[in-house]
């Protein structure tokens, strides 16, 4: 009966409750947020998941400029309607070397956390130049003037150095080629060394995906789009938690 009298006393002040509470909340936090200092990392590797080449990357840049994030996301979660609709559902480390990560909030048109690979390279030009081409009750916006705009990839290694900065690994070889393998990833029938390139990035898909010459932001956005979700072998691949 002691305890409860000290405890209504407790709550009849309100600063002695407050102070109560500030210390029970802290206490709680410093058990849930001290041992993430002391892990290594909290992403389990998974096989397959590689940095994006330097064409990838460059999309992505403009995936995000653009804005495609405001109505699509890329993070498939652990439903089944979800899981049945696009795929197995996503990985952590799936978005491991993201920075910063496109999982989104927004959902106007589908998930595209698994899109690469879904359709052709040419229906995804056709589809990002004019949506309702190919999908007549689409709401998704032209972006035919991506392959008006040639890109150099003359600071592409410097960008790969940027993300090397915050924590993706990409080793001196890729750094040193950067530029090489930006060129020959939307020219392969080119002079470049597409199988140096692939050996480096290995899945990624290496086409002249707009079919004009030049590397347009167009080939770089494609290049991208056609890497997401195919990372990971899920016909090989199982949890931690259920092995
Ligand atoms: C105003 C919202 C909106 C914006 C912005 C937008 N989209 Fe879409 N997107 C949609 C809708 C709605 C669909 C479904 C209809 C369709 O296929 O066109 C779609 C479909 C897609 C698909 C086909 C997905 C599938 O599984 O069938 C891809 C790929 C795609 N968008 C890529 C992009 C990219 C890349 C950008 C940025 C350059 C972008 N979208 C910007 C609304 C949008």
């Amino acid at each position: 009966m002691a305890f409860l009298d000290y405890h209504k006393h407790l709550e009849r002040n309100a600063t002695l409750l407050l102070a109560g509470s500030l210390l029970v909340v802290t206490i709680g936090g410093i058990v849930e947020i001290a041992p993430l200092f002391y892990l290594e990392n909290t992403i389990e590797e998974v096989e397959g998941v590689r940095p994006y080449s330097p064409l990838e990357l460059a999309g992505r840049d403009i995936y995000i400029r653009e804005g495609c994030y405001t109505c699509h996301s890329q993070m498939i979660r652990p439903m089944r309607d979800e899981v049945e609709r696009y795929g197995h559902y996503s990985l952590a480390a799936e978005s491991m070397y993201d920075h910063p990560h496109q999982w989104g909030s927004k959902r106007t048109g589908p998930d595209l956390a698994r899109v690469g690979g879904r359709y052709s390279d040419a229906w995804q030009v056709q589809h990002l130049s004019d949506p309702q081409s190919v999908v007549p009750e689409s709401i998704m916006p032209p972006y035919a003037y991506l392959k008006d705009t040639l890109l150099d990839g003359a600071h592409i290694g410097e960008l790969m150095e940027t993300h090397r900065f915050v924590g993706v690994p990409y080793t001196d070889d890729q750094i040193a080629q950067a530029r090489a393998d930006f060129m020959v990833q939307a020219d392969p029938m080119g002079d470049g060394d597409i199988d140096a390139m692939i050996e480096r990035y290995p899945g990624a898909a290496a086409s002249n995906f707009d079919s004009l010459p030049g590397v347009s932001e167009m080939d770089a956005l494609v290049a991208y789009l056609q890497v997401l979700g195919t990372m990971v072998d899920f016909s090989t691949f199982t949890p931690d938690a259920s092995r």
